[in-house]
């Protein structure tokens, strides 16, 4: 069943749990999820990102993940993931993404709240949520030229109600594309965030959260909790070894089998410590 951000959201804080945000790129990942979703019973969020866009046209990738959802079992939401510019958001929503991030986390902050109001503004006609971010959650990745800036509680509060977004990515110690479990969150500073505000919070750069702070960040206002650098090292690894111990196959679908299930599982995994 295919939703918008605000449907999964809905309550989701309060029932000390939080829904992953999964980056995936066809398919493959994008079926194994929503095979973990439904094993759990439990809504989840697939996501676009820039490295899918670069790969695959956005209507392609409209369509493929909207028919996923429309056959899921449970509720899937489809989201745009760092969107920079108003255009790619317009593509999005005409390709069914049923919700957008907006990314001016580089951007000073009244120019920030002046274009994610925009897109709030486009995305609400069309009945289409809107995550903007606040702060900027960098990346363990020196070719990324982000700089990482954390989160004051004062200027979330006025993000969020100048602009009207449905939920915020705040950064509080995470970076993307962390391979090992050893980010730092700053638990005072999302307390200090939580209480100016009133909306849902996101985590990006969730592959580098112990298990520990997993579970910690959902007895905090978390709802939704981004993560992609996990899933593809599971598709990636476990591809590598089938490709090894079968030197001879040649078939993509038969190769492709056993890093789906991995995949399923590791995105099970994670939701079971999200408390789904
Ligand atoms: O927006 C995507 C996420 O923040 C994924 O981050 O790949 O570090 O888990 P990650
Ligand atoms: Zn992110």
């Amino acid at each position: 069943m295919l939703v918008n951000l605000n449907q999964v959201l809905n309550g989701i804080a309060q029932k000390k749990c939080a829904i992953p945000g999964f980056n995936v790129f066809g398919y493959e990942d994008a079926t194994a999820v929503v095979r973990a979703a439904e094993e759990l019973n439990a809504p989840v969020i697939l996501m676009t990102n820039k490295v899918a866009l670069d790969y695959m046209p956005i209507s392609y990738l409209g369509k493929l993940l909207c028919a996923i959802a429309e056959d899921a079992k449970v509720p899937i939401c489809v989201h745009l993931d760092h969107a920079t510019n108003y255009e790619v958001v317009a593509q999005a929503i005409m390709a069914g993404f049923t919700s957008v991030m907006y990314d001016g986390s580089q951007l000073p902050l009244e120019e920030n709240i002046k274009n994610t109001s925009e897109v709030v503004k486009l995305a609400n006609a069309c009945g289409v949520s809107v995550e903007a971010e606040i702060g900027a959650v960098g990346y363990n990745d020196p070719n990324m030229k982000v700089k990482a800036v954390y989160t004051e509680p004062e200027e979330a509060k006025i993000f969020a109600e100048k602009t009207g977004v449905d939920a915020l990515a705040v950064a509080v110690g995470t970076l993307h594309r962390m391979e090992t479990q050893e980010a730092v969150i700053q638990f005072d500073r999302l307390e200090a965030i939580q209480n100016q505000v009133s909306i849902p919070l996101v985590i990006h750069g969730s592959t580098g959260v112990t298990d520990e702070d997993l579970r910690k960040l959902i007895t905090y206002r978390v709802a939704k909790v981004n993560i992609g650098t996990a899933l593809r090292m599971a598709f990636g690894k476990s591809l590598r070894e089938e490709m090894n111990n079968n030197p001879k196959e040649f078939d993509r679908i038969k190769l492709f089998k056993t890093p789906m299930v991995k995949v399923q599982e590791e995105a099970k995994k994670k939701m079971e410590i999200l408390g789904l």
